[in-house]
């Protein structure tokens, strides 16, 4: 039985974010615009990234103190040799009773067997456009939809559940809404529609960018289409809606419009170890040094519940676009959102 640790706003820990890499085989405009990260970007060197066992070790502590749900992120996770090992080592963990993998996709089509069979049950595969010049042009490497789409149907086919996650941007791919949502509406896979956030300093937001999940709502036919469904668990994060002439869902992560701070239950940890107690935060906890400095599982667990213990995080219910403009905050590919 845990007892979960408290934040300053009563928030228990729920979900940890992992950040395996923060390299990225994409390039996409809004989070690693190539001429900030080119081909002589320092990105970090391997002996600063956690190891798998490093990794085991808190997630072990972080499920102790509540933690349920893991998603692995990046950069692009995928690109992090051995990857299934790590799942296989996370899924063992008592209490440990999920975990995702958010994924550009490009490499999914191969791995995908091999992350089914070390536990992988669901992933979130990102995809911003259906037209394949606007497509190429957003990712920065010119890759096709069609071969995102293709890794999305292998893994389906092998029982990994897919969702679609479009990060929508008035008058760069809004035009796509549409045709994104006909496609797969037909196909039957959820789309989620997400805000574009201000995250890291190099992805120029501005609030007048920003389609909202009002805007998309309309866009999409309203009421008249959709019905709200309700949350999974309290807290959940994506807005929940289904098709009135189906079963298929769409769904809306509107971290600008309606933020959810309130119920924020999320840590994350970066590839080189450190613990952000919020996607917007400047600094974060220095984990690795203690792991490797060896202190003890308790001192490890007194250090995550002392951070979490301070939390007092609610950016996105306190944004506004000076704020968004000034602060400075750790970068996308970093933390892996
Ligand atoms: P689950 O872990 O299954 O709930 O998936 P998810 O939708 O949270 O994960 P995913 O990695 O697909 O992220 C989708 C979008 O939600 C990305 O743009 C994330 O940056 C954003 N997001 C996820 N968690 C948070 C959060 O706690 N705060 C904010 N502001 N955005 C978040
Ligand atoms: N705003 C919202 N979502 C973003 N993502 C990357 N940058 C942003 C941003 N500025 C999305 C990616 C991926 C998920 C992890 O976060 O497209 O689906
Ligand atoms: Fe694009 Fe995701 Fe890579 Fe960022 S980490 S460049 S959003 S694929
Ligand atoms: Fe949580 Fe920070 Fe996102 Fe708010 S902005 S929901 S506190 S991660």
């Amino acid at each position: 039985a845990v007892n979960p640790q408290l934040d300053q706003l009563a928030r228990p820990m729920r979900d940890l974010r992992i950040s395996v890499t923060d390299r990225c085989n994409f390039r996409c405009t809004y989070c690693m615009p190539k001429e900030i990260f080119g081909d002589d970007y320092a990105f970090m060197p391997k002996e600063q990234l956690l190891s798998f066992e490093e990794i085991t070790r808190a997630a072990k502590v972080y499920a102790s103190l509540g933690i349920r749900k893991i998603r692995l992120t990046g950069g692009e996770p995928l690109l992090r040799r051995g990857l299934p090992e790590l799942i296989r080592m996370l899924a063992a963990i008592p209490g440990i009773d999920d975990i995702g993998l958010t994924t550009n996709g490009l490499l999914l089509g191969g791995q995908a067997e091999s992350l089914y069979h070390a536990g992988l049950r669901r992933v979130n595969v990102s995809l911003d456009a259906l037209d394949p010049e606007r497509f190429g042009r957003i990712n920065g490497r010119g890759i096709q939809p069609s071969v995102i789409i293709a890794s999305m149907e292998r893994s389906r086919s092998i029982g990994i559940e897919v969702r679609v996650n479009m990060v929508v941007q008035k008058g760069l791919n809004d035009q796509e809404i549409v045709p994104m949502a006909a496609l797969f509406k037909k196909l039957g896979i959820t789309l989620c529609f997400i805000e574009f956030m201000d995250v890291g300093n190099d992805n120029g937001w501005r609030m007048q960018q920003v389609m909202t999940k009002r805007d998309i709502f309309e866009r999409l036919g309203g009421d008249a289409e959709l019905m709200p469904v309700s949350p999974r668990y309290p807290g959940e994060v994506p807005k929940r809606y289904r098709y009135r002439d189906g079963d298929c869902e769409v769904c809306f992560i509107s971290s600008v419009s309606e933020a959810f701070c309130s119920s924020c239950t999320r840590v994350r940890l970066s590839s080189d170890g450190k613990m952000y107690s919020c996607l917007f935060a400047s600094k974060g906890f220095d984990l690795r040094s203690l792991l490797r400095s060896g202190a003890s599982d308790e001192l490890l667990l007194a250090a995550i519940r002392g951070v979490w213990e301070k939390r007092e995080d609610r950016y996105s219910e306190e944004r506004t676009e000076q704020r968004a403009m000034s602060r400075k905050k750790i970068g996308m590919s970093y933390i892996g959102g």
